[in-house]
């Protein structure tokens, strides 16, 4: 187990917890790895019933690691992209059928807004922002997101939320669907753990096969195939080595140098 997340088990609720407030919870391979393990026993230990995900600090993730993007290998080979484990992470989270709440303060970029389409109850605090700046950092959407989104909030609002970057702010991911409740952030834990115990002495088996009833996840697994394919072209891109540049140098990127 790292130091960037922890895991706890009380009461059927396993509480995930995202503890690298200094990077801004920034996820790293080996965090999504052990997000991966966590839902992957919640669907084989029968003492987890609920899954609550949170994070510690301002914010709830600055989304993937940004030098982990820029030290990907431009020839990445089918192996090597079969390593990366957000795609474990993603595949869990489709293939989940024990019930997800998620608590989210601040800022949730990028795989921390695409993560919450797939969970089942979403509380936000009052400033939570849901960014999915993809083609600020010169990518495409991932998890589905360019499906779950423009179904929840419309294709306009997220079109300006995957090119602009855009948030969608609480109230408005409230109105659209992609949030059960917005309270004040001091609130917020307590809150999910609260609705986590709801659920935990639910009938299992009838809340897992709810899920499962609720999910189509054909359509979700083949738009994310063909959003890994382009996600990984773009990751290689001219494009995205400036953008990652920009970042690490903290200026603008220029994208305008490229055809
Ligand atoms: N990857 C790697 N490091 C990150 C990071 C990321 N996604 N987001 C933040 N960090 C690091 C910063 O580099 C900084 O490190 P340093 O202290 O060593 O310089 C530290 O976390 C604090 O970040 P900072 O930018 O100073 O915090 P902030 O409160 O001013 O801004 C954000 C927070 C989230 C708005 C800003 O960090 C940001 O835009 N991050 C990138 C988000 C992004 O594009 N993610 C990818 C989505 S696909």
């Amino acid at each position: 187990m790292s130091q960037d997340i922890s895991v706890a088990l009380q009461e059927g609720v396993l509480t995930v917890t995202l503890t690298r407030p200094q990077k801004k919870n920034a996820l790293t391979n080996p965090m999504y790895s052990e997000l991966a393990d966590a839902l992957e026993r919640a669907e084989t230990d029968s003492a987890v019933r609920v899954v609550v995900l949170r994070s510690e600090g301002d914010l709830f993730t600055a989304g993937n690691d940004i030098g982990d993007f820029a030290a990907e290998p431009t020839d990445a080979t089918a192996a090597s992209i079969e390593e990366k484990q957000v795609r474990r992470f993603i595949r869990a989270l489709v293939d989940s059928t024990t019930p997800i709440i998620a608590a989210v303060q601040g800022k949730a970029v990028g795989v921390g807004t695409t993560m919450l389409l797939h969970c089942d109850y979403v509380i936000l605090s009052e400033n939570a922002q849901l960014i999915t700046p993809f083609v600020n950092l010169a990518l495409v959407p991932e998890a589905a997101s360019s499906m779950l989104l423009n179904q929840r909030i419309g294709h306009a609002r997220a079109f300006a939320m995957f090119a602009l970057g855009e948030p969608l702010d609480a109230p408005a991911a409230l109105a659209g669907g992609v949030a059960n409740r917005v309270l004040p952030q001091a609130d917020l834990h307590d809150e999910a753990q609260r609705i986590a115990a709801m659920l935990a002495v639910k009938p299992a088996g009838a809340l897992t096969a709810t899920k499962r009833l609720m999910r189509a996840t054909e359509p979700m697994l083949a738009q994310i195939e063909a959003e890994s394919a382009l996600f990984d072209e773009r990751l290689a891109s001219a494009e995205a080595r400036e953008a990652f540049a920009a970042f690490k140098e903290k200026r603008t990127p220029d994208f305008v140098q490229f055809a």
